[in-house]
């Protein structure tokens, strides 16, 4: 069935109004003397990593705080990983510390999230963080859930009681996603559907919405999804030629009523989200006195 055109859910031009806004908010921060800064940690040099890592850097520039990019050898031991981050919780002029994800094998990434000191956990990934979404009371917020979750509203897509398909259970987007959608306030309906789930058609099809972040291509088609649904795809891969490939076949355009784009649909509210914490844990830093600055 084709039923013509479907909106497009353009995270581009949605995460541009939010820098215009944050820019406006670092700029008077900045003008009261704290210069919000993040520092990030890449360990190797993935180049999917490592681009995500630049347009981070390039996102500080164009909203006028500071950052700063830490690269390590692959081979870095969690010892000297762990050090790093000690040294940037105790700095007061580091807001924000953002170790890239994936890392490398032989480092634990629960114990790296968890030595960053909450207060600066601009990612919204550490336990304490993550632990108070779960219980209903989130404070810094993972990016990626909170920038999906920001397109929606922005495009008015209704959410409350609305069966919400989430597919992918990863600790970056499907899992922290449906408890935020789970939330009262937001009220969507959720499942989480993973590997185990299989087939995951039945449950898609009768979807309003439906939130691939899975990692494989072309997971879902146009038979999976109901007339009329909204289709978000996050998760990407590449093929054997090193080409970006969506969750998101393209057919689902034929029978979705709102679809984001095959590509780079929510990277930049992820960028946007991630200026926001950091904006706000600055504005922490702005209004308290020195004693009470986290150590
Ligand atoms: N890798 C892919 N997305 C993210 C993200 O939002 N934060 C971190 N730390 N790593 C990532």
């Amino acid at each position: 069935m084709d039923l013509g055109h479907p909106i497009l859910l353009d995270g581009d031009t949605c995460a541009d109004q939010l820098f215009d806004d944050l820019q406006k908010r670092a700029a008077a921060l900045v003008a009261r003397g704290t210069i919000p800064k993040i520092v990030t940690i890449l360990v190797g040099d993935d180049p999917a990593s490592s681009a995500y890592v630049g347009r981070k850097h390039d996102t500080c520039a164009r909203l006028g705080v500071a950052s700063e990019d830490t690269r390590l050898p692959y081979a870095v031991d969690q010892d000297t990983l762990l050090g790093l981050i000690h040294s940037h919780n105790v700095d007061p002029a580091v807001d924000g510390i953002l170790v890239q994800l994936p890392l490398p094998q032989h480092l634990d990434p629960v114990a790296i999230s968890a030595a960053i000191d909450p207060r600066k956990d601009v990612d919204g990934l550490h336990p304490v963080n993550l632990g108070k979404l779960m219980m209903g009371t989130p404070d810094i917020m993972p990016c990626t859930p909170a920038g999906i979750v920001h397109l929606l509203r922005h495009y008015r897509i209704p959410l409350a009681g609305q069966r919400v398909a989430i597919v992918g259970r990863g600790m970056l987007v499907g899992r922290p996603l449906a408890m935020l959608l789970s939330l009262k306030g937001i009220d969507a309906q959720v499942s989480l559907l993973h590997q185990a789930c299989d087939p995951i058609g039945d449950t898609l099809r009768s979807a309003d919405i439906v939130i691939s972040a899975a990692g494989q291509p072309d997971l879902i088609d146009a038979s999976m999804i109901r007339a009329g649904a909204c289709v978000v795809g996050v998760g990407i891969s590449y093929d054997t030629a090193g080409k970006m490939v969506s969750d998101i076949a393209d057919d689902v355009v034929r029978v979705a009523g709102a679809v984001t784009p095959r590509h780079g649909s929510v990277g930049a509210l992820t960028r946007a989200k991630l200026m926001e914490n950091l904006i706000q844990i600055a504005s922490r830093r702005a209004s308290i006195s020195p004693k009470d600055a986290p150590q």
